[in-house]
């Protein structure tokens, strides 16, 4: 990614669509889960759901991504909220996780998952949970069976493996899970903390780096995923699964 386009998102509440009202829903399904559990969030950027999650449970959580300029964030909000010594940050590639099988009682990756790809995330982190614990995820879907030519085009190359909610389902069991609980983030989780910071962001760097060709291009591209969301909300939308490992 752009140097800029990381600074930028450096500085954003959240790195994608999410909120703590979703995050605490999604919590609320999972089934059985310990009194301190172990959770493992991946993906997790400069980690609003895992102050969330801190919030939300007295467990222990390890926290990864492979940018270490938003762990530093996450590493200093976890100390300015008193929760330092819950949270754990780790600099690693999520497809690549060396931690001994059954770790964690509840894995969770809020709008990460689609960069490895939805199928191979399900498959490749179900060894780190212990039987009977959870995997929960926020993907993004087309809500629409035939969506527009100009958004097919726009997000193919980003999300190629995008589907409807229900077509995933298939690949959740078969992956060796059930289904505990599904919902669909509200569209105000795109704006609150993403795109309605992200676009005042944009507006002041393009002041600031007016007549600088390559900074205009980050921010232009910056503002077409803007743009695109604001066109075909209707089209697409995160979709929570809470899944819980059979076997
Ligand atoms: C769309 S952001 C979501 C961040 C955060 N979960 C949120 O909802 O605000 C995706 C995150 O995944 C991280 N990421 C992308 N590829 C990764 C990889 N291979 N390993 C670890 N993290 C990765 C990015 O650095 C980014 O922080």
């Amino acid at each position: 990614m752009h140097s800029l386009m990381l600074k930028i998102y450096e500085e954003l509440p959240r790195q994608g669509p999410g909120d703590r009202q979703s995050t605490a829903r999604a919590l609320r399904m999972v089934p059985g889960l310990p009194a301190s559990p172990e959770i493992l969030d991946l993906g997790c950027g400069t980690g609003a759901q895992t102050l969330d999650l801190a919030a939300l449970t007295p467990g222990q959580i390890t926290a990864v991504d492979n940018h270490a300029p938003f762990l530093d964030k996450l590493s200093e909000n976890a100390a300015a909220k008193g929760l330092a010594n819950r949270i754990r940050t780790l600099c690693k590639d999520m497809a690549e996780l060396d931690f001994p099988r059954g770790s964690f009682d509840l894995i969770w990756s809020e709008g990460a998952a689609y960069q490895m790809g939805f199928e191979n995330a399900l498959k490749d982190w179900r060894r780190l949970l212990r039987p009977g614990g959870s995997l929960i995820l926020s993907e993004i879907v087309w809500l629409v069976r035939n969506p527009p030519a100009e958004l097919v085009e726009y997000l193919k190359e980003e999300c190629p493996d995008m589907q409807l909610a229900e077509d995933n389902l298939p690949l959740i069991q078969s992956a060796g899970y059930e289904l505990t609980g599904q919902f669909e983030l509200p569209d105000e989780s795109w704006w609150t903390d993403y795109y309605t910071p992200l676009e005042k962001t944009i507006t002041q760097m393009r002041d600031k780096h007016r007549g600088d060709a390559d900074a205009e291009s980050v921010l232009d591209v910056l503002q077409t995923e803007i743009n695109m969301h604001r066109k075909y909300a209707s089209c697409y939308a995160y979709v929570f699964y809470v899944m819980k490992r059979t076997g």
